[in-house]
């Protein structure tokens, strides 16, 4: 189903009832409503997006395996998230396994103008919370095929693959030339990862670890911002992984600053995301309707120069 007609027959079912006075209510409701777009945007490739996007690793079972308990909520929260202007949404053929993707086409195909799904290849699964990398070239080729088809495109927008080795990235290279993926990212880098693939194929992304308490990726980031290549922080939240770098009380600061500005922890982790950097693009993932609403609420909010130095 089309969440634009979602809402849409949502919109026109009010004002049929209740007239023109609902009409004007609900379009004054729309605007006060979060909006990703307040983000701003970000060019990857010859693409557009909001730079705030949804992570949909957390639409699956306990440990990122299996089914999720409430597949009718994470659809929900799928559409919600393109009402809310999200149009970057970050998957794996390795969550579930294959399951977020599977729940990406229920839930939104055929797809609205705009979107971008990325999807990523390079892991597989032997159980909750158990993962190895599987980045031969023959594989990859395997899971891209896979996503094509769950994801029920004939191009993959954005192909982020896990440890760039020089035989898998001439793999996407080849997968690029038949026309099945639009642009390559990488994920889990290094700065001389990036420089050995970006030898080989257009490299538009990076995807690593990177939140307020965890900078082990700085140096690469400064690159992207040289580059102009999008960097997008996975755990923008701090959920999942480790922090790489050590606890310098960033986080403790930045929950007070949360508090003074009467905004969620989670929130404020993730504005502090869009001040740092214009070309980060925070996808932070959640089942719940609520979260990814406050979550949305981040777009428009920044931080004072004077905020991003007491939080350090
Ligand atoms: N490239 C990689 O190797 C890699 C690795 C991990 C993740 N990722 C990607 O990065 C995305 C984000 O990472 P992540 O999902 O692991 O961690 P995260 O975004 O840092 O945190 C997600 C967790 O925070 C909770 N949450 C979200 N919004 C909240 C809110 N407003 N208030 C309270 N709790 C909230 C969620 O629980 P609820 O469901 O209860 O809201 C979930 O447990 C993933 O979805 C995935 O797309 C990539």
């Amino acid at each position: 189903m089309n969440p634009h007609n979602t809402s849409r027959r949502h919109v026109l079912g009010a004002g049929l009832a209740l007239g023109a006075t609902a009409l004007s209510a609900g379009a004054a409701a729309a605007t006060t409503a979060p909006s990703a777009g307040a983000a701003g945007t970000l060019r990857i490739g010859d693409m557009k997006i909001a730079r705030l996007g949804y992570g949909a690793m957390r639409i699956t079972g306990e440990g990122v395996w299996g089914e999720p308990t409430d597949a009718r909520t994470c659809r929900a929260v799928l559409r919600r998230a393109l009402d809310l202007g999200v149009n970057f949404i970050d998957t794996a053929n390795s969550y579930g396994p294959h399951v977020s993707e599977r729940l990406i086409a229920e839930a939104l195909h055929p797809y609205p103008k705009g979107l971008v799904i990325a999807t990523k290849g390079g892991f597989t699964r032997a159980g909750p919370d158990r993962w190895s990398a599987d980045c031969r070239p023959e594989a990859l080729r395997a899971a891209c095929e896979g996503s094509l088809a769950r994801l029920k495109v004939e191009r993959i927008d954005l192909y982020q693959i896990h440890i760039p080795y020089e035989d898998s990235t001439g793999e996407l290279a080849g997968l690029q030339k038949e026309g099945k993926l639009r642009h390559i990212g990488i994920s889990n880098v290094r700065a001389e990862h990036l420089d050995k693939a970006r030898a080989l194929v257009q490299v538009v992304s990076v995807q690593n670890r990177y939140n307020v308490a965890d900078r082990g990726s700085d140096a690469i980031l400064a690159t992207c911002e040289r580059e102009r290549i999008a960097f997008i922080p996975w755990a923008p939240l701090g959920k999942s992984g480790r922090d790489s770098t050590p606890e310098t009380g960033a986080r403790a600061n930045l929950e007070a600053v949360a508090r003074e500005r009467g905004i969620s922890p989670q929130k404020a982790q993730l504005v502090w995301l869009l001040s740092r950097s214009n070309v980060l693009v925070p996808i932070p993932g959640t089942s719940k309707v609520a979260h990814l609403e406050d979550n949305v609420s981040a777009a428009a909010l920044r931080f004072t120069r004077a905020e991003m130095q007491r939080i350090g």
